[in-house]
């Protein structure tokens, strides 16, 4: 099963598959990433985890309990099942559950993926699903990576993960984001070590105080930091930024701003559950010049692109 899209699809506004197509199917599990492929995306996120002996796993939380069956496997634990207590091997033997309350299940309607088992995947997996999907589809499917701690054995695992499949330029469809500048700074300077320069996105929220010049907050451990563009921009290409943060509602100025300070704004997190509220929102904020969107539903993102 394959979307049909237009042959005029454009490259940007970019399409970012939220933990895959996670309004339709579990997030981030092979199938609902291969969904998002079919279904047009530019890109699939793998937010990412280390488990104990060191490897990448596509998961949001720091911990199994929200979306695997972990709790009926393992001996009960004070504090969660957290991934970093766990092997590679152990977290393989568990399936992934839709969320309480959550939107998605297991099936989408005339879809079946080529992994059917509801595991969850290494960071190395998404990136030969997406590879895999890019030769059947006819389409290079990029990749857009979270690295979820500030812990410089992440860094170096994703770079690692990623020279090891042949990413190395700007050119070659993949982000690497971080809610941390430390982490960003540290990519920055590694990736200047060893000659690659991958694009790297900074996660925050727009902020425009009196003075009329836009900054990015930042959510540290210790608190909020604001980040003029022109320091984000010595050290980052984009931003990826929150639509809806309370504070400070993100303006089409703000956005002119980033680009003017030649960083990428890419947005987060459009309506989760209410599809119709999505595709209004997409639309918005493409209208108002955003580069790409991070989107759970992107059959509607792709056809909000292709309206634009
Ligand atoms: O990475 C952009 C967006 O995904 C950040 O939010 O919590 O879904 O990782 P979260
Ligand atoms: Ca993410």
């Amino acid at each position: 099963w394959v979307a049909a899209l237009p042959a005029a699809h454009a490259a940007d506004p970019i399409v970012i598959a939220h933990r895959g197509a996670s309004g339709y199917l579990p997030e981030h599990t092979l199938a609902a990433y291969e969904l998002a492929i079919r279904m047009g995306a530019d890109y699939i996120e793998p937010d990412l985890q280390l488990t104990k002996d060191g490897q990448l796993v596509a998961l949001h939380d720091d911990t199994l309990n929200r979306t695997t069956n972990a709790a009926s496997l393992f001996a009960p634990r004070n504090g969660g099942y957290k991934v970093a207590d766990f092997t590679l091997a152990e977290i393989k033997t568990l399936t992934v559950v839709p969320p309480a309350g959550g939107t998605a299940q297991n099936s989408y309607p005339g879809f079946t993926p080529a992994n059917t088992r509801l595991e969850v995947p290494t960071f190395q997996e998404v990136i030969a699903l997406a590879r895999q999907q890019s030769a059947l589809t006819g389409r290079t499917v990029g990749i857009y990576p979270e690295a979820k701690q500030a812990d410089p054995l992440m860094e170096d695992r994703i770079l690692s993960t990623l020279a090891a499949n042949g990413y190395s330029r700007a050119a070659d469809k993949v982000y690497i984001q971080s809610f941390s500048d430390g982490t960003l700074r540290s990519l920055d300077a590694k990736q200047q070590a060893q000659g690659t320069d991958m694009k790297l996105v900074l996660l925050g929220a727009a902020i425009t105080p009196a003075d009329g010049v836009g900054r990015v907050a930042v959510f540290g451990a210790t608190g909020t930091t604001l980040l003029s563009l022109s320091e984000v921009a010595s050290f980052a290409d984009g931003i990826g930024l929150v639509i809806n943060y309370a504070a400070a509602p993100l303006s089409k100025a703000f956005i002119d701003q980033a680009h003017a300070a030649g960083l990428e704004v890419h947005g987060w997190t459009f309506a989760q559950s209410d599809k119709a509220l999505a595709a209004a929102e997409y639309q918005r904020y493409l209208e108002m010049g955003m580069d790409g969107v991070f989107s759970n539903y992107p059959d509607l993102a792709v056809a909000g692109v292709q309206a634009f």
